[in-house]
């Protein structure tokens, strides 16, 4: 049986001003009229799955449970920490918690911001590493490289082990952008989808191995936790004790056991608001407009209102996102900046 497990404590900042510390973007609906966190829940329905596992911060627990009731889904464990210490802490709370209330079981690791188009074939992806994972290897699922994003980890595909999985040769997170052109000109790398199928008490040795202070701060923390009804907190002072690190530098970099599986699925994650243009559906002048929008001479551009009417003459290439108390106007190629307004708005609050 596979266990989903979903990481939504991330903090979504280059979605501001739509995505907020207090609700960021894995809870806005954003592609669909369903939030980022529904959505990824009902692509595993298609699968055999046990109870799943979500990761989230205190904060975001009745945000989270209400998401859950909505899609009348009651079959979860909602995992709280006190604050993030991305993803490998968390995923550790998982496995533990597994190995605690079952044994074991196989973790299907997804992330809560991500689209995907095609669920027939993210789920033949699951049922075909589901084997490999069962045999104590790390799997990823690796998407054809189209373009050299510096904001992937990137993966090297070794001897083919089966009719479409990898071992993988090497895996680098985020590498620069000189060396993600590299990597796109050679054809040998996948981008990591941010999904991993792997066997609870693997990712804890593999962790305990590559990164034991980790694994302690974590197995302390979950020793301490204390529970009330779905909600699992950890214990506060030692999960914060953890070092802050992703799966992805913690173990994916480090590992031997990682096999990857291609998945054409029509995979984005909707990091940015350029993203979400990319993946909207438009009008005829290629505007992707939600709300309350009137556009003249306008194209390729994202206008997005959530209380006011907007409009916009000559522009071209612009995103403005419009919300009550703050608003966006930014170059469509320079999105991935709006992390520093972010940046300075935390240190003047
Ligand atoms: N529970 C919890 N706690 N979830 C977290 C935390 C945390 O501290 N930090 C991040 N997350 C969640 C996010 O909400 C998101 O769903 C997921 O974990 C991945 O985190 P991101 O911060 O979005 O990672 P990334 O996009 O920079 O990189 C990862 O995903 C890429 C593909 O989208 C890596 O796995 C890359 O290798 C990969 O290419
Ligand atoms: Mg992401």
């Amino acid at each position: 049986e596979i266990v989903p497990v979903i990481m939504a404590g991330g903090s979504g900042t280059r979605l501001w001003p739509l995505s907020r510390s207090l609700f960021p973007k894995q809870f806005l609906s954003l592609a669909t009229n369903q939030s980022m966190l529904q959505e990824t829940l009902k692509r595993t329905f298609g699968l055999e799955t046990a109870k799943a596992v979500l990761l989230c911060n205190e904060n975001h627990r009745f945000l989270v449970a209400e998401q859950l009731r909505t899609l009348n889904y009651k079959n979860a464990r909602i995992l709280l920490e006190p604050a993030g210490r991305n993803t490998a802490p968390a995923l550790a709370l998982a496995a533990f918690d597994i190995i605690n209330t079952r044994q074991d079981g196989v973790m299907m690791v997804m992330a809560a911001d991500h689209v995907i188009e095609d669920t027939a074939a993210f789920e033949y992806a699951v049922n075909q590493a589901m084997p490999l994972a069962l045999n104590n290897n790390l799997l990823t699922f690796g998407i054809v490289a189209n373009a050299p994003e510096t904001g992937y980890g990137y993966i090297k595909r070794g001897a083919q082990l089966a009719d479409s999985a990898y071992q993988v040769e090497q895996f680098v997170e985020k590498p620069s952008l000189n060396t993600a052109m590299q990597y796109l000109d050679s054809g040998d790398y996948y981008w990591n989808s941010g999904m991993f199928l792997f066997k609870a008490s693997v990712y804890l040795q593999e962790l305990k191995k590559w990164a034991p202070k980790i694994y302690q701060a974590c197995e302390t923390a979950y020793q301490q936790k204390t529970e009330d009804l779905d909600f699992v907190r950890a214990g506060k002072d030692a999960f914060l004790a953890s070092p802050d690190d992703s799966i992805d530098y913690a173990i994916m970099e480090q590992t031997d056991k990682a096999i990857v599986i291609p998945l054409d699925a029509g995979w984005s994650d909707i990091g940015s608001w350029s993203a979400l243009w990319e993946i909207d559906g438009k009008d005829t002048n290629n505007n992707a407009i939600n709300g309350d929008v009137m556009l003249h001479d306008t194209k390729n551009s994202l206008v997005h209102s959530t209380s006011r009417l907007v409009t916009t003459v000559g522009l071209e290439n612009i995103v403005i996102v419009e919300t009550k108390d703050a608003v966006l106007v930014a170059e469509k190629s320079k999105v991935q900046d709006v992390k520093h307004i972010v940046d300075r708005l935390k240190k003047n609050s």
